[in-house]
């Protein structure tokens, strides 16, 4: 491969969006950031220059990050941030990777206005598994706030309780003509009939699952977080952050102009995040500009068998890698709970993270930063900044059926610390992923660094081994997973990338509220499974 090399500016920068414009902090004067393009294989060294007055990181999300896990970018798990004033180079390499990815800011909530695609082709020479598109179009939907977002996560950490809801859902930065002052600020495809195009999606949201869908197309998804999937047809889609889909769009249907609409999925009942979408065109030439519109019709916010047919239709185009035999059996629990506390006065003497009154955790391990990062910590051996003890399985499980908990108990109660999981080189690792969130009961969008898992099984309930029907055959190999609600899911991978993974519900406010943990991944025996030293401009805490 070649090398391809950018420059981030991160700077503040002034937007006006409904009615109001205010600075945000943002790459190079874009918003959304920069597309990096890059090829299968290629190398990639991105320059970031904090020109901002806040620190920053950039993690390249869904890079495995193959033996470059001082570049993986999460602040106090592989660096400490970048402070004002400073810079840092990343570098890393597409190895065996291409299709559609995203860059983002991880630390605070910075995330929410710090974001871009990341467009890998495939080598030259190497087709797609799918006709040739005439045309290739990149969305990437984000929530618009209408305030400073690192003075929303205070505030939200503040308050003891759940986000408000966004201002707007954007697409490409356009709310779509829904809001006030927003007549104008919309995004458009323009389309030739009969041709077919391949659509980009990645949700960037911070705190919201998304179904998108055009009105009277019908989607061809052909590929779930950069690995190729066979295809499958479907109307509606649903992204949870941190997920991205490529899809097929013809457009077959009467010359016209049609929406594209973005809208919440929410499974727990929840009213006041109902109301917010985005609209964007598919609009084919020949159409006149003012042409009636084809409203595009999005599920309910509730809807979980969409989440679930699509989910389960996802499958493998090619496997590689899936371990069949297993030698390291874990289980974990994610959920929110209501800590203890006195209700009379709940921010101050509440025992979630901040002093909140909410809890997420998995295995009752409620995660909290350190002050230098893990890796550092790991790398250096420098003592106290993290136990190696995260449980394999709940602690506060009593009664196993067939190695499986039975009755998993309410998750109540975490403890507050940080712990990670240390696996050996070359693990074959199962986890059971296990929903037994006891408030607002939700599909969790579960991220994992420095690989992609092969899916092989999801349900509803809890896991049960004697009867869960796993897919060893063409599983989809993926980096984040909705684990459903009130359910679970089966992940494999094998362990051969060493370094500290961060692995976190990607809702934001959920990894706020330690709904994250880390694996420590040892290095092996050969050169080709060690960690290689850190990066001399690696920042300092
Ligand atoms: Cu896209 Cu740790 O995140």
């Amino acid at each position: 491969g070649s090398t391809r090399f950018y420059e981030f500016k991160v700077n503040t920068m002034k937007v006006t969006k409904l009615c109001h414009t205010r600075d945000i902090v943002t790459v190079n004067g874009l918003y959304p950031g920069p597309v990096v393009y890059a090829q299968e294989d290629d190398r990639v060294i991105v320059k970031v220059i904090n020109e901002a007055q806040t620190n920053v990181t950039i993690h390249w999300h869904g890079i495995r990050q193959r033996l470059s896990c001082w570049s993986d970018g999460p602040s106090y798990i592989t660096q400490c941030p970048i402070q004002p004033g400073q810079s840092f180079t990343y570098e890393f390499t597409m190895y065996q990777q291409k299709g559609t990815f995203f860059w983002h800011a991880h630390v605070s909530w910075l995330r929410g206005t710090v974001y871009g695609a990341i467009v890998v082709y495939p080598k030259t020479g190497v087709p797609y598994p799918f006709p040739y598109p005439y045309e290739e179009h990149t969305l990437i939907f984000g929530e618009y706030w209408d305030m400073d977002v690192v003075k929303l996560e205070k505030a939200v950490l503040a308050s003891g309780g759940g986000p408000p809801p966004a201002d707007a859902f954007i697409i490409n930065g356009h709310p779509g003509p829904i809001y006030n002052c927003s007549t104008n600020d919309f995004y458009q495809i323009n389309v030739v009939p009969g041709k077919t195009y391949l659509l980009r999606l990645i949700n960037a949201a911070l705190n919201m699952e998304q179904f998108f869908s055009i009105s009277n197309h019908k989607m061809t998804i052909v590929e779930a977080d950069a690995e190729y999937t066979k295809p499958q047809l479907v109307d509606h889609i649903m992204l949870g952050p941190g997920q991205t889909y490529n899809v097929l769009v013809k457009a077959d249907q009467p010359i016209a102009k049609y929406e594209m609409a973005l809208g919440p999925y929410m499974s727990a009942q929840n009213a006041t995040f109902q109301n917010i979408s985005s609209i964007g065109y598919f609009h084919y030439s020949g159409a006149a500009i003012n042409s009636l519109t084809q409203q595009a019709l999005l599920p309910q916010f509730n809807n979980n068998q969409i989440v679930s047919s699509n989910l389960n239709g996802l499958r493998s185009l090619n496997v590689t890698n899936l371990p069949l035999e297993i030698d390291t059996n874990l289980f974990f629990t994610i959920g929110l709970n209501i800590q203890n506390c006195n209700r009379q006065n709940p921010n101050k003497t509440c025992q979630g993270p901040n002093g909140g009154i909410f809890a997420a955790s998995m295995n009752n391990v409620s995660f909290v930063k350190p002050t230098i990062s893990l890796l550092q910590a790991y790398y250096n051996m420098i003592n106290g900044l993290y136990t190696s003890d995260f449980p394999g399985v709940p602690l506060k499980i009593y009664d196993f059926v067939n190695g499986a908990p039975n009755n998993i108990p309410n998750n109540t109660n975490s403890l507050i610390g940080t712990k990670v999981h240390v696996l050996e080189y070359g693990s074959k690792v199962q986890l059971i992923l296990q929903d037994t969130g006891t408030v607002s009961t939700e599909n969790h969008p579960i991220h994992l660094h420095g690989f992609s898992f092969h899916l092989v099984g999801s349900g509803s309930g809890n896991y049960n081994p004697a009867t869960a029907q796993l897919n060893l055959v063409d599983p989809p190999y993926i980096n984040t997973i909705g684990v459903p609600v009130g359910g679970w899911a089966a992940i494999r991978f094998i362990a051969d990338n060493p370094g500290v993974w961060f692995m976190h519900c990607h809702l934001e406010v959920h990894m706020s509220w330690g709904l994250a943990m880390a694996f420590i991944v040892k290095n092996g025996v050969g050169p080709f499974e060690t960690l290689p030293h850190p990066p001399a401009d690696l920042p300092r805490c």
